[in-house]
C-alpha cells in the first residue's frame, strides 16, 4: 500500500498538486489529510495513556490506528510545504502522534531506536517561496524515517523560488510536473 500524507493546509496547495503528480505515477495510494484529522499535540494526559497502553500491550485501541497505517505501508509520500523554514505544525503533531513504540519503533538493546515499519522508500516533496535549506526538514525526516522508522531509502523533491518576484509560478511547477512525468 502506498500511504500519502497530506500535510498541506491551502486548498489550492501547489505541494499538492506536485505530490499528486508523482502519486499518479507510482500507482494507486491512500491519502492521510492531516488538516481534516483535527489531530491535537500528545499532553500529558494523552501522553500518560498512550504509555499505559504500550505498557499493557493493547495495541487495539483507535490511538494506534495511524501508527499502524504508518508502519504497514510499503511506500510513503510526505507533501508539505515550506513555512518557516520547515513545516507546517500539523505534520509534527502526526509525527508525535504516530511514534508509538512496538509500533513503529522499538528500543534496541543499547537503548536506541530500532524501526519497525514496512516502508522500503519514503518521498518528501516540497515548495518553497524562495530557496531551501533542507536542514529543518527534509533532514530532519529522512533522519527520523532512517534512524527511528527503518525506511532505508528517501528522497526529496523540492520546487523552489516559487515566490519570487518576477518568477512565473504556474510555470515553474508545470514543468516540474512534466519532469516528474519523464523521470518515474
Ligand atoms: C505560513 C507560511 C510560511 C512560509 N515560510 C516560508 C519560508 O520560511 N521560506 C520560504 O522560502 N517560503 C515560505 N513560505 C512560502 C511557501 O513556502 C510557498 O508559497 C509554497 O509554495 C506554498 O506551498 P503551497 O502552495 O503548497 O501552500 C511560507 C508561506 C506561508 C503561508
Amino acid at each position: 500500500m502506498i500511504l500519502y500524507v497530506n500535510a498541506c493546509v491551502r486548498a489550492e496547495s501547489r505541494t499538492n498538486r506536485l505530490a499528486k503528480a508523482l502519486l499518479n505515477k507510482l500507482g494507486a495510494y491512500e491519502e492521510v489529510r492531516l488538516t481534516d484529522l483535527a489531530l491535537k499535540p500528545l499532553d500529558g494526559e494523552s501522553l500518560g495513556y498512550r504509555e499505559a497502553q504500550i505498557e499493557k500491550q493493547n495495541y487495539h485501541d483507535s490511538i494506534f490506528d495511524l501508527s499502524k497505517q504508518f508502519a504497514e505501508a510499503d511506500v510513503i509520500v510526505i507533501s508539505a510545504p515550506c513555512w518557516d523554514a520547515q513545516f507546517p505544525a500539523v505534520l509534527k503533531i502526526y509525527l508525535e502522534n504516530i511514534y508509538a513504540i512496538g509500533i513503529v519503533s522499538k528500543y534496541s538493546e543499547n537503548g536506541g531506536p530500532r524501526g519497525l515499519c514496512k516502508a522500503k522508500k519514503l518521498y518528501y516533496v516540497t515548495t518553497v517561496g524562495g530557496g531551501y535549506d533542507q536542514r529543518f526538514s527534509y533532514d530532519y525526516i529522512e533522519y527520523l524515517a532512517k534512524h527511528a522508522f527503518g525506511i532505508p531509502e528517501t528522497e526529496l523533491l523540492c520546487v523552489k523560488y516559487l515566490d519570487i518576484e518576477g518568477n512565473d509560478a504556474e510555470e515553474i511547477l508545470s514543468r516540474a510536473i512534466n519532469n516528474i512525468d519523464e523521470m518515474y
